[in-house]
């Protein structure tokens, strides 16, 4: 059976001090467990992922995750961690490709694949986020875009590597905004990649792989749209950054 996994995305927001509140706070919400089969990872700014890390100790339910890492191994790249420094600080999970670095930093569907491939072979597992802007849903090509950015970044992995991917399908419509997409449209859309992984790698692999939803996911829908079979929980943004919300959303899994 596929994991539910809960992920919070902090983006670049909260002090140290503020880091070590919000994690301890979660920390004791979770210590009565997580629901069956579910995981929960947070995905702090790169500052944070040490002391954070240090924080969750050695649990097989909350992990630490970074945002992003470098399309690069090694050498004079300025402000850049690569995915071998993070796996050497034993960091388990990094989110490749979301929204943002696309828009505002220029990662490119070749930059995601090189990201990809690089946190794979240094043992990382990928959060890969896709998704398509207002106005292509709205023209009804939305499909098309998804499929080109699965395409693009990880239909050429092997069937045991794309064993280790997350993907997160989050419409960039629904950032950051309040609007979420319907779970009937979350559904959709996550069916459908569920397809493209199984024309590639047949029904077992396909079956294996958790397609996360995001997008203004907060306690008060993440109920509704993870009980679609096909939302295996939720990448979440705002809402990540307030203990009691996030946990409601936990527990919706
Ligand atoms: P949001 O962000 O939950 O604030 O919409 C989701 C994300 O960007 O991953």
């Amino acid at each position: 059976m596929r994991k539910k996994i809960i992920a919070g995305n902090w983006k670049m927001n909260k002090t140290l001090s503020e880091a070590r509140a919000l994690c301890t706070e979660i920390q004791s919400g979770l210590a009565g467990g997580l629901p069956e089969n579910t995981i929960s990872i947070l995905c702090v700014p790169g500052l944070y992922l040490l002391p954070v890390k240090e924080l969750i100790g050695n649990t097989s339910s909350l992990f630490v995750g970074a945002q992003n890492s470098a399309a690069f191994t090694d050498g004079a790249f300025t402000g850049e961690t690569s995915a071998t420094q993070l796996a050497a600080a034993s960091i388990p999970y990094v989110i490749i490709g979301h929204s943002e670095r696309r828009s505002l930093f220029g990662d490119t569907d070749e930059v995601i694949k090189t990201k990809i491939d690089l946190a794979l072979e240094a043992g990382i597992t990928p959060i890969f986020c896709c998704g398509e802007p207002k106005e292509i849903r709205e023209a009804g090509t939305h499909e098309s875009l998804v499929k080109s950015q699965v395409e693009a970044a990880i239909l050429h992995l092997d069937a045991s590597s794309i064993k280790k991917v997350v993907i997160a399908y989050e419409p960039v419509w629904a950032i950051g905004t309040g609007l979420t997409a319907s779970s009937q449209q979350a559904q959709d859309m996550h069916a459908f990649i569920r397809s493209l992984l199984l024309k590639v790698y047949g029904k077992e692999t396909a079956d294996s792989i958790s397609i996360l939803y995001g997008g203004s996911v907060k306690a008060s829908n993440a109920k509704e749209l993870f009980e679609m079979p096909d939302v295996d929980g939720g990448l979440v943004g705002g809402a990540s950054l307030q203990a009691a919300e996030f946990l409601g959303i936990i527990q919706c899994a």
